[in-house]
């Protein structure tokens, strides 16, 4: 069955979750939404916190609460309460979860999600309502393209921006030809595209194409197709636990030495730990390191480990910037959230101190940042160079200016 069929229109999710709820919130124990300006601002976390993304989710949400705490529990002069929904990676629920915070739960911002296929809908829905949307992973080309919107910001990365640049990292490596390797869902296909753009652009020729079921982890019969085609490398996109056990298996099947491993920082942020010895030497780029050495860095690493007691990655640096785009933009209307012109306004001007180093955002309010290429060495996605200073996506038929 085609995907589209599964997914509930936003009317008929409404009527399924939300529209009984809406008339009888009180009575049903719900919360009241938040009305006055002095009232808790409330946030809706829309993340996948079970399932091969659920470690992401965590590290989002964990930092995103950070940024939050260390302005003393407040944005815009209101306290902050959250309101969380398990999207489990999962577009076909995907309109009717959101549906759910917008209608039932009253959020006054929804901050999600990390896979592109539920982003794409949750944009749908913010399009539709006005709800300000807070991107904080899902790379999504189109959410900061043709889908853009004056609420839809994010503070990650379009799915070209970490992977066009692997495409002059493998050719100044001399490799003249790569196999891909990702699963088949929006975030793999748009990753595919944006790094044979920038192979191609250098020379290199894409000879085989693989692609693994979203979320499956089975992926000896790909290798083997890559050890008979033997090209001079291989680009992959997996992350979380999929990343985990790709990289393990890829070692362990004798790849890793005599046919080079690339791709965007994903297959290796966060999963290290687990990884081991299989990582150690991977080359990838991202818009983030673990030894960046700038202040803001140090003191988000030290402040994170502190509280949580484990390392933060990427996707830690992505949900305290959500935070601290959303602090900008309360800050700018005093708490006053329904002052949605100004609000934006402020969030689409914001220039960010990031633990990523300089973060602004672009027309499409999608990020400008650098690109680094970074080596795994002694369990540490180590800083070499930058790879493409302050890359912006070509935000491509976004409308707004
Ligand atoms: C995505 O679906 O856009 C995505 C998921 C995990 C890491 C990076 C991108």
């Amino acid at each position: 069955m085609r995907q589209s069929k599964l997914v509930l229109t936003r009317r008929q999710a409404l009527k399924a979750v939300g529209g009984a709820a809406v008339t009888g919130l009180a009575v049903r124990g719900f919360p009241m939404p938040a009305l006055a300006q002095g009232a808790p601002l409330r946030v809706g976390f829309m993340l996948p916190y079970t399932g091969t993304y659920a470690a992401l989710a965590k590290n989002i949400d964990n930092a995103f609460r950070m940024y939050v705490a260390q302005k003393g529990d407040k944005l815009g002069g209101r306290a902050v309460e959250y309101v969380m929904v398990d999207d489990q990676a999962e577009p076909p629920k995907a309109t009717e979860n959101m549906n759910r915070l917008v209608d039932r739960d009253k959020v006054d911002v929804v901050v999600g999600t990390v896979h592109s296929g539920v982003q794409m809908a949750m944009v749908k829905i913010a399009r539709e309502t006005g709800k300000l949307l807070i991107i904080p992973n899902a790379g999504a080309d189109a959410a900061t393209r043709a889908a853009c919107a004056p609420n839809v910001f994010r503070t990650s990365f379009s799915n070209w921006q970490p992977c066009y640049p692997v495409g002059k990292v493998m050719a100044d490596a001399g490799h003249k030809t790569a196999m891909t390797i990702t699963w088949k869902y929006a975030a793999g296909e748009e990753d595919v595209v944006a790094f044979k753009q920038g192979f191609g652009e250098h020379g290199g020729k894409v000879v085989g194409e693989l692609w693994v079921p979203f979320p499956e982890v089975e992926f000896q019969s790909f290798l083997t197709q890559i050890a008979e085609k033997k090209p001079d490398g291989v680009f992959a996109f997996f992350a979380g636990g999929g990343a985990v056990k790709f990289v393990k298996d890829y070692a362990a099947a004798g790849l890793k030495k005599s046919i080079p491993l690339y791709g965007p920082g994903f297959l290796t942020d966060g999963t290290l730990q687990a990884q081991g010895e299989a990582a150690e030497g991977l080359k990838t780029t991202l818009h983030y390191a673990d030894d960046l050495d700038n202040p803001a860095d140090k003191a988000f690493r030290a402040e994170y480990a502190k509280r949580y007691g484990a390392q933060p990655d990427v996707y830690s640096v992505q949900g305290y910037d959500a935070a601290a785009l959303l602090a900008i933009g309360m800050d700018a209307v005093k708490g006053d959230i329904k002052a949605a012109d100004a609000m934006h306004k402020a969030m689409r001007a914001a220039k960010i101190d990031s633990p990523r180093g300089p973060l602004s955002f672009s027309a499409s309010h999608n990020p400008i940042q650098n690109i680094y290429l970074r080596e795994v060495k002694n369990g540490k996605n180590a800083y070499v160079k930058v790879a493409h200073a302050a890359l912006a996506d070509p935000g491509t038929g976004c409308k707004m200016t």
